[in-house]
């Protein structure tokens, strides 16, 4: 059984009393939600983290970050590190999210590099993958993904991989409101999964989880969620206002697989 995994990715929006007052609303919005049948993130700006934290913790939303550094602490300006989010309170971190990848130079080393240092730190890696439209055109889908997921997960034992959520976020659907249909999302995540059986193995892949995302809206999440691969939702722009982000959530603990 692979437990569902909402995260709402919140990019570079919210100020500090936004952010705020966005996680006190999930928490009012959220709170009968059991921790055991749902894993519920929300990532804030580094500015947010601490004060966010304040908002979340002892209940059932976890935060994460969204981009760490590799190294612990040096003279690297402008990073943060694993060390120093899980100080303010993260537990889990995007990796490789596709706009890191298009305008800062994010590539499959250092994605690995850095999804090989939130595991060290103990937390959970939200590794991201997913082709642009160019690509899916020119019939490259699956060529994308082999080289996103086996560069990003090159060198990790079963035993980390398994601890690694990814997240299969087709570029032509983040924030353009149009989302993969259920069985594009459906084809794509059983391919990744295919992928991590060669990889490692059938029961570890059957173990790992796969999040949706690109688009992600209360009226889509019952119906992706409803694939048989699909084990949670990437949210981006809904994951900015209190309804919609507690409506994904509510509707995806619905859903058992
Ligand atoms: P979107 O973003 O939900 O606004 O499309 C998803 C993401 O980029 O993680």
């Amino acid at each position: 059984m692979r437990k569902t995994i909402i995260a709402g990715n919140w990019k570079l929006y919210k100020t500090i009393p936004e952010a705020i007052e966005l996680a006190n609303g999930l928490k009012r919005e959220l709170f009968q939600l059991d921790a055991q049948d749902i894993e519920i993130v929300i990532c804030p700006v580094y500015t947010a983290l601490t004060e966010v934290f304040e908002v979340i913790q002892n209940s059932a939303i976890g935060m994460g970050a969204q981009d760490a550094y590799w190294q612990d602490e040096g003279a690297f300006t402008g990073e943060v590190s694993c060390k120093m989010l899980k100080d303010a309170g993260c537990t889990y971190v995007i990796i490789g999210h596709s706009e890191r990848r298009q305008f800062f130079g994010e590539t499959n080393e250092t994605v690995n590099k850095k999804v090989k240092a939130v595991l060290a730190a103990g937390l959970t890696p939200i590794m991201c993958v997913g082709e642009t439209l160019a690509e899916r055109e020119a019939n490259k889908t699956f060529a994308v993904l082999e080289d996103h997921v086996a560069g990003g997960l090159k060198g990790f034992s079963a035993e980390d991989a398994v601890k690694i959520v990814i997240a299969y976020e087709p570029v032509w659907a983040i924030g353009t409101g149009k989302t993969a249909t259920p069985a594009q999302a459906q084809e794509a995540h059983a391919y990744i999964r295919g992928l991590l059986a060669k990889l490692y193995s059938k029961e570890v892949a059957a173990k790992m989880r796969i999040q949706y995302g690109g688009s992600v809206k209360p009226d889509n999440i019952e119906e992706l969620m409803h694939q048989p691969d699909v084990d949670g939702a990437l949210v981006g722009g809904a994951s900015l206002k209190v309804d919609s982000f507690a409506d994904i959530v509510k509707k995806a603990a619905k859903i058992r697989k």
